[in-house]
């Protein structure tokens, strides 16, 4: 799943995911105040940031696909809200240090050679206080056909985010099998993890 297969699924018509958020991150929508700063990492075509806009928060949308940046700075302009859209690979981007009050991570998945890294370079972008809210599929995906990654590779376990976020409070974690209904990508049950840490 590189940039290319990202930017030719974000090409097709309509929006993969839909234009609704997650319902995991929309769940917390009273902890979402005006002014937070918020960091969305692999946002694709901007459904969740766009989302945090509207709830007044300051956006930073990044995503490697163009296609999804374009698409999401237009999501965002149809809604009537500002976001701040990047179009950078997480790999290579220059990570802000301790600057969000929340960093979302909705369906993200890492190679295990980079996952680690990449998980503690989100760490560093929260401020002291900040709080992480993310949800991924479990290896149990594999045994739905709602989407995610098909290898067991890129899947994450309750264990493995246990220990990339150890430095953070783990307040939430939970492995849950859910109905997923976000576009026509992520449609049906689907095997998550789903977790909320503070710094
Ligand atoms: C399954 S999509 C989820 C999109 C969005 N979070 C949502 O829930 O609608 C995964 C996204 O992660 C992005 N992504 C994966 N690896 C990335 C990387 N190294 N740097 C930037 N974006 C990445 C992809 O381009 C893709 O848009």
């Amino acid at each position: 799943m590189d940039k290319s297969f990202w930017d030719s699924r974000y090409a097709e018509e309509g929006f993969a995911y839909g234009i609704s958020p997650n319902v995991f991150l929309a769940s917390f929508i009273d902890n979402f105040k005006p002014g937070n700063k918020v960091l969305v990492i692999g946002d694709g075509e901007g459904r969740n940031g766009v989302w945090l806009a509207e709830q007044g928060c300051a956006v930073t949308s990044v995503d490697s696909s163009l296609v999804g940046v374009e698409k999401a700075k237009k999501l965002a302009i149809g809604k009537g809200v500002e976001i701040e859209a990047v179009c950078a690979d997480l790999n290579e981007w220059d990570w802000p240090q301790s600057e969000f009050d929340f960093v979302v991570i909705i369906y993200v998945h890492f190679p295990p050679s980079v996952r680690e890294l990449l998980h503690q370079r989100v760490i560093a972008a929260l401020k002291p206080g900040g709080q992480l809210i993310m949800e991924s599929f479990t290896p149990d995906q594999l045994n739905y056909d709602s989407g995610g990654p098909p290898v067991v590779e890129m899947l994450y376990t309750v264990e493995m985010i246990k220990s990339d976020f150890k430095l953070l409070e783990i307040q939430q974690i939970d492995e849950c099998v859910t109905e997923l209904n976000e576009g026509k990508y992520h449609c049906g049950e689907g095997a998550v993890v789903r977790l909320v840490a503070k710094k």
